[in-house]
């Protein structure tokens, strides 16, 4: 298993080019099942991910073709002769539920394997089947298995989601722009994700209005059309990078960074003392001196603070003046890199979904263990300014969602190597 070797150094800069949402192209790629037409994804990101959901499109019929290094993606789900997502496969990636929605939608019929839970929470999916069944199809759970029918196709019908899903409001959504009549999505999510995978299915002929409002209402037609799609920015990967100078000092610009896609998460930045500028080309990060100050964090859904930027919001916090307290609100298990953080010197108390950091001088590098995606970037940041090295292994968590972060940060002055190790 490879690892990456960060060597704490002086300041950064330099720019940083961002890449397309893993979590927004995952959504888009089973799109493609709406229709038999083509559908092309260009500024797709380059990620385990990514390849993992072309396996398994692939293994119900459809042809992924990955061209110019991947980063653009031909889709077509016109060959598709298989309706079941194999539990082999849907285990190393729950967004392999998203499927589940458009197979439905465009035949009537879909196996699923109900996707295990992960390290970061049992991660359910009742809210995603509590939707379709609403549109009228009829499941069935067993041996691991849903089995999904509609016959007659789905129906339009009034959703109202008890908690807001990022997953669930997408599969809902897709399913409902083949379903006959009006569907109205309330309390739905409203990420920039979503809101990408609006006009991607606008441009394939869908009827949706109130995407990235908390009511999303669809007219169902009869059939979409292909179409090409370019894959929004990655708003996380952009908040994990301008958390690089943050930690390191220096000034760093995030090519393609827009603000609005991070709006809450740069105000706790300027609050923490860094400042966050827009320029032509992205998003420019400079710290303005010294230590930064201690914020406290509520993760919430969009336009709140992300989960997914929790844990490398923690890595900064871990060296601020004073103490802050961050609060998790949307995954039950989500602090597992505190106790990685704390091996490297962080002082850290954890106490259900709240953790309080009490901010030191500076952190010492060690060797640590990357437990999942999101944890195991903030072990690479935390390790820029610490002092001597830090080793973090498992970093196969680090490939599902960050293109060539060696690259990315060595680029701008990181002193950051990834060794590989034979198994
Ligand atoms: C998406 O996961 C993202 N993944 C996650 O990113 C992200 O952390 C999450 O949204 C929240 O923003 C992808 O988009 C592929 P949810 P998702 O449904 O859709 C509960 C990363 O690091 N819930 O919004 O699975 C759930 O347990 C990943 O890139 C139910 O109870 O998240 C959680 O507590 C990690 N029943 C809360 O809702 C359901 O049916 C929010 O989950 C579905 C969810």
């Amino acid at each position: 298993m490879d690892k990456i070797v960060v060597k704490g150094g002086g300041a950064l800069s330099g720019q940083i080019p961002i890449a397309g949402a893993k979590n927004a192209c995952l959504t888009l790629m089973p799109a493609t099942l709406l229709s038999d037409e083509p559908l092309t994804l260009t500024n797709a990101p380059r990620l385990s991910d990514i390849r993992t959901m072309t396996t398994l499109l692939q293994s119900l019929g459809a042809e992924v073709t990955a061209l110019n290094g991947g980063r653009v993606l031909a889709l077509s789900s016109h060959g598709l002769n298989n309706h079941t997502a194999d539990y082999d496969i849907v285990r190393k990636m729950r967004a392999s539920i998203l499927v589940l929605g458009p197979m439905l939608a465009r035949d009537g019929r879909a196996i699923v394997s109900l996707p295990g839970g992960c390290a970061i929470g049992a991660r359910p999916v009742d809210l995603h089947l509590k939707a379709l069944e609403a549109m009228g199809a009829d499941l069935d759970l067993r041996d691991g298995y849903v089995h999904a029918t509609a016959k007659g196709g789905l129906k339009g019908a009034v959703v109202d989601f008890p908690v807001v899903s990022v997953g669930a409001t997408e599969n809902a959504l897709m399913a409902a722009t083949l379903a006959r009549g009006t569907t109205v999505l309330k309390n739905a999510a409203r990420e920039p994700e979503i809101v990408d995978l609006a006009q991607c299915l606008r441009r394939m002929g869908a009827q949706i209005e109130g995407e990235g409002t908390s009511t999303i209402t669809i007219q169902g037609v009869d059939r979409l059309n292909g179409a090409t799609h370019p894959v929004v920015t990655d708003r996380i990967e952009l908040g994990t990078y301008m958390l690089a100078p943050a930690i390191a000092g220096g000034e760093v610009e995030l090519l393609g960074g827009r603000m609005e896609l991070v709006a809450a998460f740069a105000e706790k930045l300027d609050a923490a003392g860094v400042s966050v500028e827009q320029t032509a080309a992205g998003l420019k990060v400079t710290r303005k001196n010294g230590r930064v100050s201690a914020v406290d964090v509520r993760t919430a859904p969009f336009p709140g603070f992300p989960t997914d930027l929790q844990a490398q919001m923690m890595a900064l916090l871990c060296t601020a003046t004073g103490v802050s307290v961050l609060e998790e609100t949307i995954f039950e298990n989500r602090f597992m890199h505190a106790p990685e953080l704390m091996r490297m010197g962080a002082k850290i108390d954890v106490h259900g979904g709240t953790a309080t950091v009490t901010g030191v001088e500076r952190l010492k590098g060690a060797p640590v263990m990357a437990t999942d995606l999101r944890a195991s970037v903030s072990l690479i940041l935390a390790g820029l300014a610490a002092e001597g090295e830090t080793v973090v292994n498992r970093v196969y968590h680090l490939d599902r969602g960050y293109e060539r972060v060696e690259e990315k940060l060595g680029n701008v002055g990181a002193k950051i190597e990834r060794v590989r190790e034979h198994d």
